[in-house]
C-alpha cells in the first residue's frame, strides 16, 4: 500500500466506539452466558471449576435425533427452507400442541425460529412500537428486558415476592397497566425460580389482560421439566378469547437436550405469525435446515428419553435442594420445575462482610471455584441461580464447597 493511501486510511479511521448504535451501547450482555464462558476459561487454564451457571441439560442429544440430522444431510436437505420452517415440522408442532396442551393451531399460526430466544426476539421486533411497554414479572429470564429494549420498547418490571412464590398477583398487574401496555410475559415453569402458575392464577391474570387488550407472551420452554404432580397449563388453554391474545413460545432446547441446534417455535394469531415470518425472511432466512429435520424427529418420537431425563433431574433436585437449603444464611424455596435453585443468600453475604451478593459470587468463584450466576441479572439482587444440570457427584462437591465458603466467611 502506498504511503499516500495508508495516510488517507489513518486520517479517515473512525472512532469505533462512536460508531456503535445507542441501542447496543446500553445493551447488557447475558450474565448467564458470561459466567459459563468464564467457567470454561478457568477450566481451560487447568482450574478445578464446577460450573453451575449454565442453562442447558448436561445430557447428549438422543441418538435417534442425531441420526435424523445425519440422514437429512445424506439426503441433501442442506438448502434454504421456507422462512417460517419446513411444513413437516410445523405440522409436527401443531400435533404436539394438540396432544400435550390440547391447543388447536393451523400451520399458518406457527413459525419455526432459530431457538426460542430468537422467537422472542422476532416477536418483540414484530409487535413493539417505540415506548410500548412490556410487563415482566421479576425475577425474570435475563434476555426479556434487553430484547424489549432492542425493539424500542420499555420493560416494566414487577417485583414479585418470595412469600408469593415469586408470582405476580392480579393487584400488582393492575397497578402497572397504562395505555402504553402492549404485552405481559408469563414464564411457567420459570427460569430462574422454577415456580409455576396454576389454572386459577392464570385465569385471574388472563381476565385483566382481556379487560385491557394486552397480549400474553407465554414462554413454555420448561413445560416438560416439572417434578411435582402439578400440570403445566398454558394461558392459551384457559379460553378461546385468551388464546387469541396469546403467543406461545417453546422449543426443543431443554426438553430434548438440543440447546446447540437452535430450534424453537412461536404459535399465535395468524397476523402476528405472518409478520414474524416476513421479519425472518429479512433476517435469518430460515432456521438451519438440518436442525429442523432433527427437531422433527424429536417431536415425532415417543417421549421415553424425555421421561428419563426428567427422572434424573427430579432426583438431582431432591439431592441438591436438601444440601443447599441447610447452609446457614441461605434460604431456598423448593422449585417445581426447570433445573435451577434460586436461593436467597443475602444473610450469608452480609455476615461474610460482602457489600453485595455479586461480590459474594465472585469470591466463591475465586476461592472455591464454583461458578454460579448472581441474581442481579434476573432482577433479584439477593438471590443466586444454581443450575443442577450436573452429575450428582458434582452437585455434592459443589454444595460442600459452598458450605465451606460460607463457614469461612461467617464472622
Ligand atoms: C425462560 C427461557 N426462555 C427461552 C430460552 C431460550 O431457549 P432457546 O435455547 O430455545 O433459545 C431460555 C434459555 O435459557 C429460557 O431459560
Amino acid at each position: 500500500m502506498s504511503n499516500f493511501v495508508l495516510n488517507d486510511c489513518i486520517n479517515r479511521r473512525v472512532d469505533t466506539n462512536m460508531s456503535l448504535s445507542e441501542r447496543v451501547k446500553t445493551l447488557t450482555p447475558s450474565s448467564t452466558l458470561a459466567i459459563s464462558a468464564l467457567a470454561t476459561e478457568l477450566k481451560n487454564q487447568g482450574h478445578d471449576v464446577i460450573g453451575l451457571g449454565v442453562g442447558e441439560p448436561d445430557f447428549n442429544t438422543p441418538d435417534y435425533i442425531i441420526d435424523a440430522a445425519k440422514t437429512a444431510m445424506d439426503e441433501g436437505k442442506t438448502k434454504y427452507t421456507a422462512s417460517g420452517g419446513i411444513p413437516e415440522l410445523k405440522k409436527a408442532i401443531a400435533k404436539k400442541l394438540k396432544l400435550d396442551n390440547d391447543l388447536e393451531y393451523s400451520t399458518d399460526e406457527i413459525i419455526v425460529t432459530s431457538g426460542a430466544k430468537h422467537g422472542l426476539y422476532a416477536l418483540f421486533q414484530t409487535i413493539l412500537n417505540p415506548e410500548d411497554e412490556v410487563i415482566i414479572p421479576g425475577p425474570y429470564w435475563v434476555s426479556y428486558p434487553e430484547q424489549v429494549k432492542l425493539a424500542g420498547g420499555k420493560p416494566i418490571i414487577i417485583e414479585t415476592v418470595e412469600n408469593n412464590h415469586f408470582k405476580v398477583t392480579p393487584e400488582q398487574l393492575e397497578a402497572v397497566i397504562t395505555d402504553k401496555t402492549k404485552a405481559i410475559i408469563i414464564n411457567s415453569p420459570s427460569n430462574p425460580t422454577g415456580m409455576m402458575y396454576d389454572k386459577e392464577e392464570l385465569e385471574k391474570i388472563g381476565e385483566i389482560c382481556l379487560k385491557h387488550g394486552i397480549l400474553i407472551i407465554s414462554d413454555e420452554i420448561y413445560e416438560k421439566l416439572i417434578y411435582t404432580d402439578e400440570e403445566h397449563i398454558s394461558m392459551a388453554q384457559i379460553s378461546d378469547a385468551l388464546k387469541a391474545l396469546t403467543i406461545v413460545i417453546n422449543g426443543v432446547s431443554k426438553t430434548y437436550a438440543m440447546t446447540g441446534w437452535r430450534i424453537g417455535f412461536a404459535a399465535g394469531p395468524k397476523e402476528i405469525i405472518k409478520a414474524m415470518t416476513s421479519h425472518a425472511s429479512q433476517s435469518t432466512s430460515n432456521p438451519t435446515s438440518i436442525a429442523q429435520y432433527a427437531a422433527l424427529a424429536a417431536y415425532e418420537s415417543d417421549s421415553n428419553s424425555v421421561t428419563e431425563m426428567n427422572k434424573i433431574f427430579s432426583n438431582r433436585l431432591e439431592l441438591f435442594y436438601d444440601l443447599i437449603k441447610d447452609i446457614p444464611g441461605i434460604t431456598c424455596l423448593k422449585p417445581k420445575g426447570a433445573f435451577y435453585l434460586f436461593p436467597n443468600v443475602k444473610e450469608a453475604a452480609t455476615k461474610g462482610g460482602f457489600a453485595t451478593v455479586d461480590d459474594w459470587v465472585s469470591a466463591l468463584l475465586e476461592e472455591e471455584k464454583v461458578a454460579i450466576v448472581p441474581g442481579s441479572g434476573f432482577g433479584s439482587p439477593n438471590n443466586v441461580r444454581l443450575s443442577y444440570a450436573a452429575s450428582e457427584d458434582l452437585l455434592k462437591e459443589a454444595a460442600k464447597r459452598i458450605r465451606r465458603f460460607v463457614e469461612n466467611h461467617s464472622s
